[in-house]
């Protein structure tokens, strides 16, 4: 079922609910969207310089045209900037620009930049308004949902953070066309995510479209990016803080942080992590005997298919560095690693897991 038009799904979070807006070539029509919303006229653009020369100018004149003053602000491109240094810097320049305590950050980018602006707007003048703008696959199923903002710290990935909703998602497909196909991949293992925790149609879906899909038709990739954006919106409109079922939306990472703190984050994207972690955590739920053998094999045969890997990688990671790894995890509670493992397609399980489960996995 390819979609096609625009498309607003709803995070319904109370007084904080915002509108995710889907649609193909709708850069240009940012401005008129923020018009309403009721910013100060100041307001900021954060960007990197990758995606601002591709992107930026469009979205500037459209801002501008909509009668807003615009700082732009540029910081490198990559995950080593999203830290406190840059976040110091992004202070600095909204301090110079004087924007106030109504003016509005907007994060063009990927999954860093919405990030570490969403940690500015949820900080600077004790918290201002941002919208995202998210430009790749993995920002416009995820992370650009669901107000986790925040920066990395040297001893630990994503620890310095906030839970901060934005007032707009608006998400223009048509900039997936310029997106690496290794960035395209790794946000196909989020959408994967969403099949196997909630939705036995949408993995099928998955299955049987990789085809069109990989050669981004337009239809398919609102379909998915649509479908990904209700399941992720419908869970943290449930939980928006992580005390109970957002946990699921885990599936996949408790291995996955593990890989890439041992891989010192160099050798896999975080998608990529993911894929394995998502196998890795079938595998583990079929010696439990929670899911059938046939079950993780279509887990892995469809990370493949959009060209992902499908489980550990033989020899690089010994199952006691995995076990350490994990014990170091935000996540573990009292020394217990909990992982979500999928108990058929579509329907996961929150489970403690012990040291033999990692063997030979
Ligand atoms: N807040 C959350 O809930 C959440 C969830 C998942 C991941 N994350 C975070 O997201 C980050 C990863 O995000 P990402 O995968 O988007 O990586 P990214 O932001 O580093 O972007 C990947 C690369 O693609 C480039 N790029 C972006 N859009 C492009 C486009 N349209 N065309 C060409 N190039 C483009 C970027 O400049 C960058 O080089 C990590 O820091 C991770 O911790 C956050």
């Amino acid at each position: 079922m390819p979609e096609s038009g625009k498309i607003e799904i709803t995070v319904q979070l109370g007084k904080r609910s915002y509108p995710i807006r889907l649609g193909s070539g709708t850069l240009p029509e940012l401005g008129p969207a923020l018009q309403p919303l009721g910013f100060e006229k100041r307001i900021a653009l954060i960007s990197n310089p990758t995606v601002y020369a591709l992107y930026g100018q469009t979205v500037l004149d459209s801002l501008t045209r909509a009668g807003f003053d615009v700082t732009l602000i540029k910081i490198p491109d990559g995950e080593e900037y999203k830290n406190l240094l840059w976040t110091e810097f992004i202070y600095g320049e909204l301090l110079k620009a004087r924007l106030e305590r109504g003016s509005c950050l907007v994060a063009l980018g990927g999954g860093v930049i919405g990030d570490i602006t969403g940690f500015c707007a949820a900080t600077y003048m004790r918290g201002i308004r941002f919208v995202q703008v998210p430009t790749t696959l993995l920002a416009q199923v995820d992370s650009s949902v669901g107000g986790k903002t925040g920066v990395n710290h040297p001893l630990g990935k994503n620890m310095i953070g906030a839970f901060w909703q934005p007032s707009l998602v608006w998400a223009d497909t048509s900039v997936l066309n310029s997106l690496p196909a290794r960035e395209f991949a790794a946000g196909m293992a989020e959408v994967i995510k969403y099949g196997v925790i909630r939705d036995k149609t949408f993995f099928e879906y998955l299955e049987k479209e990789s085809g069109p899909i990989k050669k981004l038709a337009p239809g398919n990739l609102m379909h998915i990016i649509k479908r990904s954006c209700e399941i992720k919106a419908e869970v943290v409109g449930l939980d928006e803080r992580e005390s109970g079922l957002r946990a699921v939306l885990n599936y996949g990472h408790t291995i996955a942080h593990a890989v890439e703190t041992l891989t010192n984050y160099k050798k896999y994207l975080h998608g990529e992590a993911v894929a394995i972690g998502m196998c890795a955590e079938a595998k583990i739920a079929v010696k439990r005997g929670l899911l059938a053998a046939a079950d993780h094999e279509r887990i892995k045969a469809l990370a493949a298919a959009y060209d992902l890997p499908a489980g550990l990688p033989d020899g690089l990671i010994s199952d006691q560095d995995l076990i350490q790894a994990m014990l170091m995890d935000k996540k573990v509670q009292s020394a217990r690693i909990r992982a979500v493992l999928p108990v058929g397609i579509g329907e996961v399980r929150m489970e403690t897991l012990s040291d033999s489960d990692f063997y030979k996995l």
